[in-house]
């Protein structure tokens, strides 16, 4: 078979489209906590709708990565670096379905205001309010998304060592218009 040296479009854009959101929710999802509840509660309908939008594309990146094939370890990757790369990938997908997850079932339990994805999915109705549930998962939605953006950090400090260091293909082979030596 011959060797695969670049992401299909598919992998490429649920790559970059998981990857811009979870960024900019991370960044400001960190800030939400200290805004008053009338404010948090209209900032949360975009919040837990784009957070709900990572989940769908998720449960359809990862069956799609477990059924096709995708380019392997460059020449420069030595054995510690190939299995931590793969450690690393596998852990961000695992991460990455957690985070809405925990967010989802953290607003079925709220208390204290309501939580209505894009004005759409009500999730504090799904739930009779249970403070006790939803500080375990408030608490799990943090925890994760700290870990989240330890990884995150890590991935894109990877992708940077590989295309300036090791001056390897890794990087430009899912840029969505990459191309890549042997193209
Ligand atoms: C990949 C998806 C998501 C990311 C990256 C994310 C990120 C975050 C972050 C960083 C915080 C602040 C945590 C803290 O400092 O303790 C937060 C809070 C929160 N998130 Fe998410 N979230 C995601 C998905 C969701 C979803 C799907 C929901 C609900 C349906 C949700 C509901 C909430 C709620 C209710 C809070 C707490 C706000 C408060 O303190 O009152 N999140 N999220």
């Amino acid at each position: 078979m011959a060797e695969i040296l670049k992401y299909g479009a598919t992998a490429k854009w649920l790559h970059w489209l998981v990857g811009f959101i979870v960024i900019i929710m991370l960044i400001f999802g960190s800030g939400l906590e200290s805004l008053p509840l009338d404010e948090r509660e209209q900032i949360i309908m975009g919040h837990s709708g784009l957070g709900t939008l990572v989940l769908i594309l998720m449960l359809i990146r990862w069956p799609w990565r477990l059924t096709h094939d995708v380019p392997g370890p460059t020449d420069t990757m030595g054995t510690w670096q190939t299995r931590l790369s793969k450690a690393m990938h596998w852990a961000l997908y695992v991460l990455l379905v957690l985070q809405p997850i925990f967010g989802i079932l953290q607003a079925m339990y709220l208390t204290d205001y309501e939580v209505v994805a894009f004005g759409q999915i009500a999730y504090s109705s799904m739930a009779a309010d249970n403070e006790q549930m939803a500080n375990i998962f408030h608490i799990a939605h943090g925890v994760n998304a700290k870990l989240l953006m330890v990884l995150v950090l890590g991935h894109i400090g990877a992708a940077f060592y590989h295309h300036f260091w090791q001056k390897d293909n890794v990087l430009r082979r899912m840029l969505l218009f990459g191309k890549v030596s042997g193209d």
